[in-house]
């Protein structure tokens, strides 16, 4: 589909997502997230895109937060919280899908940008990166996810070391507090990304899927509820072809092919 913001390319069995904004340094309007939502439903529906990357166009950003525009024309407290729930939906969706998705941050990724950001599954930070929740200094708390990811990530003391002053940190102190994953020179970070998606477009596809999902549902529940999370996914796994697949592929001393089912 063609769409003026957000562009898909494909290579090999992954997918990129790019933000694609780069005058207003790839900030969410109505129109960016709403292309965002499509391209999402798109390769969630493509059978042959077995993992997928986001990233900002540009060397700035990978996006610069919320359109500041459009939040001061919010002209009424339901609209906004309309507004949120639907940056809240945006990174529901992401986090939901069945695929893995790595944020290839590329330059500054604030406010909205860091909340996308925080619903993908995995983060490589260019160096160039900055990454923060600035809205306070607007007058407004994180409204797609961050007040509820960030601290789920890095800890609540940093969450809101963090929220309540509105700074900016580097890529490097980023990786420290567990933020990002990785670090890498902004020259490499695509093929860095492209070199994990790959990887895991290898992996099978319906296990990717139950890792995911337990790990993210079983944060959410008790530990004895995430155990049996984990177990039903097991015996699910279990009666795959790509179980065994896998399982044979080892015995028989050749690398397995996955084919999600
Ligand atoms: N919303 C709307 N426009 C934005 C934006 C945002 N969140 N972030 C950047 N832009 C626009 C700027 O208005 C500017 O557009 P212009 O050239 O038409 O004036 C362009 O992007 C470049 O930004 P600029 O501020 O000139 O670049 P910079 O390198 O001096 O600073 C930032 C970059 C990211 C530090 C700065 O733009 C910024 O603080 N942005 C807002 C971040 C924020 O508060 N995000 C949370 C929103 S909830």
């Amino acid at each position: 589909m063609a769409q003026e913001f957000v562009l898909i390319s494909r290579e090999e069995n992954i997918a990129i997502l790019t933000i694609n904004r780069p005058d207003k340094y790839n900030a969410l309007n109505d129109q960016v997230m709403a292309e965002i939502d499509a391209a999402l439903d798109e390769l969630r529906a493509d059978d042959d895109v077995r993992a997928i990357i986001m990233t900002g166009a540009g060397d700035k950003a990978f996006v610069s937060g919320a359109d500041i525009g459009m939040l001061q024309d919010l002209k009424s407290s339901p609209e906004a919280v309309a507004n949120s729930r639907r940056g809240q939906a945006m990174t529901l969706k992401i986090e939901s899908l069945s695929k893995p998705v790595i944020a290839a941050i590329n330059g500054y990724a604030l406010g909205g940008g860091l909340e996308l950001a925080m619903a993908c599954d995995i983060r490589i930070a260019a160096d160039t990166a900055r990454l923060g929740q600035p809205e306070i200094n607007l007058g407004i708390n994180p409204g797609y996810g961050g007040t509820q990811r960030l601290p789920r990530l890095v800890g609540k003391g940093m969450a809101k070391l963090l929220i309540l002053t509105g700074d900016m940190i580097d890529a490097e102190e980023a990786l420290r507090i567990g933020l990002v994953q990785k670090v890498v020179p902004l020259a490499d970070l695509m093929d860095e990304a492209k070199a994990l998606a790959k990887k895991l477009a290898t992996k099978p596809p319906l296990t990717l899927a139950a890792c995911k999902g337990a790990i993210d549902l079983g944060l959410e529940v008790d530990l004895e509820r995430g155990l049996s999370i984990e177990s039903l996914e097991f015996g699910v796994l279990c009666s795959t072809e790509d179980y065994k697949e896998g399982t044979s592929a080892f015995l028989e001393k050749r690398k397995p092919v996955f084919k999600g089912r």
